[in-house]
């Protein structure tokens, strides 16, 4: 069992910002990621539908044995919750470990939230916060254009569009005098120093998945899963759309130029085949 893989999954490859802190806190485990890059954004869509994704993203890491799977989404992560008690395996997503790690950081407690449309309607971090901590004051926005952004390589911290998209999201949040902003969509951390450029040194950004991948250790500590071999573990990448695309853009996301073992999976029809 401790052998087998943990799955990880994204509407995209967001979900890679994930796998890299996972690479770094569990080197030894073996990963399958999967990122449905032919149905990206999914944080636009309605629930209906990010709950059907979802659990055809599930199902597919199912089907090749994961011990623990990971939505590495934020939208996935506060649309399809019942994901925790519906799959066979332990599962998680980056809400409770990223508004935990918010809760312990801020100062003055004041916590900002930037997430995809369908996270902020969910008020999920909002409400798990809460649910820590009832005095914190909680602040959301919806930054719908980030995803797009980085999905086409405008990251750069210098870049006028990636500053002024900034500024126009986060300007009424800047007001507020948060001290923590939770980075509620695992896409964020690409253009996280933009962020920070523009709210200052005094407001800590928590990188969903970052504290996921911390989170997702502790559960297979404590489940007696983690893989105890003392080889590096492998990785293999799956995605909806083409190979080539993921190729392109994912050193972006894992900060490191590999090797990747990649494979393109149809989920259309895998969803049909495994109904
Ligand atoms: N990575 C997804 C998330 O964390 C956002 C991308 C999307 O809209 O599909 O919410």
């Amino acid at each position: 069992m401790s052998e087998q893989a943990i799955g990880v999954f994204d509407s995209g490859l967001g979900g890679l910002t994930a796998v890299k802190e996972l690479i770094k806190v569990l080197p030894q485990e073996n990963i399958i990621y999967f990122g449905d890059t032919a149905r990206v954004p999914y944080g636009t869509r309605s629930d209906k539908t990010i709950k059907m994704y979802a659990h055809q993203d599930a199902d597919f890491l199912l089907s090749k044995g994961v011990k623990l799977i990971i939505a590495a989404c934020g939208t996935v992560s506060s649309v399809a919750s019942e994901l925790y008690d519906e799959l066979p395996v332990p599962f998680t997503g980056v809400v409770i470990p990223t508004a935990s790690a918010a809760v312990k950081a801020t100062r003055n407690g004041k916590i900002g939230i930037i997430g995809t449309p369908a996270t902020v309607n969910s008020s999920s971090y909002k409400k798990e916060i809460l649910r820590q901590n009832e005095r914190i004051t909680v602040f959301q926005q919806a930054c719908p254009l980030f995803v797009p952004l980085v999905e086409n390589g405008f990251i750069s911290a210098d870049d006028p569009i990636v500053k002024l998209t900034v500024e126009r999201y986060l300007s009424e949040m800047k007001k507020e005098n948060i001290d923590t902003l939770i980075l509620g969509c695992t896409h964020f951390p690409i253009i996280a120093k933009a962020i920070s450029d523009y709210l200052g040194r005094g407001v800590t950004l928590i990188d969903s998945g970052k504290e996921t991948a911390l989170y997702a250790a502790n559960i297979l500590g404590n489940a007696g899963l983690l893989n105890t071999s003392n080889t590096i573990g492998s990785c293999k990448y799956y995605v909806s759309d083409t190979v080539e695309g993921f190729r392109k853009t994912a050193d972006v996301f894992l900060g490191k130029s590999v090797e990747y073992e990649a494979a393109h999976i149809n989920i259309d029809k895998l969803a049909k085949s495994l109904k």
